[in-house]
């Protein structure tokens, strides 16, 4: 049977670094959700939540994450971290069983997203207090969806990668 690992969490907690690091470790293609939204649309995620506002991403999100989920090969995803905001994608994500939550401090997101010019929700005047409001409200989400949480606070991707794949039982 096909299984899916799918990593969510916030905007920099390293779901694309590890996530390839996890597809290594386990044989598995590695689909990015955002370079797939890019590969598909031609533009780049900033240019969709100018044209088509944050709605529109999140319609192409949706559509690509419920495609991912139900295509026949095994792989590892990584999600966006909006990707939990809509109830239709939490429910798809529920109860597969390798849902893994990439978990850090505040002042780590804050550090690793500090230089940030692409995504499109860091633009702003005090982006410090933008990715702790979106943490606090994406946090229960991302643990509602998740069969595993991993803390990435300590480690580096290898180590982090390690660890979820010690944690699911492959
Ligand atoms: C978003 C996170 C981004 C990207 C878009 C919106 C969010 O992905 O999908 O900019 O709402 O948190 P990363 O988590 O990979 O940065």
């Amino acid at each position: 049977m096909a299984r899916k690992v799918v990593l969510v969490g916030p905007m920099g907690s390293g779901k694309s670094t590890v996530g390839k690091v996890v597809a290594n470790l386990l044989s598995l293609p590695f689909l990015d959700m955002d370079q797939i939204i890019e590969e598909r649309t031609g533009a780049d995620i900033s240019w969709i939540f100018d044209v088509e506002g944050e709605s529109g991403f999140r319609d192409r999100e949706q559509q690509l994450l419920s495609e991912l989920l139900d295509a026949h090969e095994s792989c590892v995803i990584a999600t966006g971290g909006g990707v939990v905001e809509r109830d239709a994608n939490r429910s798809l994500l529920s109860g597969r069983g390798d849902v893994v939550y990439l978990n850090a401090s505040l002042s780590q997101l804050a550090q690793r997203t500090a230089k940030d010019k692409k995504r499109p929700l860091l633009q702003v005047n005090h982006p410090k207090q933008r990715i702790k409001e979106l943490y606090q409200r994406r946090d229960p989400l991302y643990r509602e969806v998740a069969d595993h949480i991993i803390d990435t606070n300590a480690g580096n991707p290898k180590a982090v990668a390690q660890s979820i794949v010690s944690s699911l039982n492959y």
